[in-house]
């Protein structure tokens, strides 16, 4: 099962879980709520055969996808990658990650600019939506590996904050105000 908080102010080491004193979860619902994240949990074992994969790309128009293992030993420029994957941006289109091996944290913005982490361990597919300023880093295991969907051909650009004159902000912008209610 996913679990988010709320996160601490203490700014160091991004790879600890800085939850805060007493933590403060928040369920899925409630993240979506307030972000728009979506999650699925997938079984790995089984979500090849069945075709859930498939159903969920035929669904939502993810067309192209690639894999990616960020670890010192297979990812290039590992550092310098890190770096900026953990600096707050934005895209103009979904980020959209099935881990498969490892775990991570997603940090994305609440309405409130407050910080909330989501830890993603494998079978977890994540839908970060365009717009939302948020981060992505390790955690203390220092390894993940994701198979990334797109779209398109991933032509898509990181933006780093701030980014609020972007029409995809704005549009985003609304949305939160609205609770990502299904009329959007
Ligand atoms: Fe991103």
């Amino acid at each position: 099962m996913v679990k988010a908080w709320y996160m601490d102010n203490d700014k160091t080491d991004p790879r600890a879980e800085h939850q805060r004193n007493p933590p403060e979860f928040i369920s899925i619902e409630e993240l979506h709520r307030k972000t728009g994240v979506e999650l699925f949990k997938l079984d790995l074992k089984t979500y090849e055969s069945e075709g859930v994969l498939e159903k969920i790309k035929k669904d939502r128009g993810y067309t192209y996808e690639d894999e990616i293992t960020i670890s010192k030993e297979c990812l290039p420029d590992y550092d310098e990658k890190l770096k900026s994957f953990f600096t707050e941006h934005l895209h103009a289109d979904e980020e959209i990650r099935l881990v498969t091996e490892g775990s991570g944290y997603f940090d994305i913005r609440d309405g409130l600019d407050e910080w909330i982490r989501i830890k993603v361990t494998p079978g977890d597919l994540i839908i970060i939506p365009r717009g939302s300023y948020h981060r992505f880093t390790l955690d203390n295991n220092n390894y993940l590996r994701a198979r990334r969907l797109y779209e398109d051909e991933p032509g898509w650009l990181t933006h780093i904050r701030p980014a609020d004159d972007m029409a995809c902000r704005k549009k985003y912008v609304e949305q939160q105000k609205r609770g990502f209610s299904s009329e959007n």
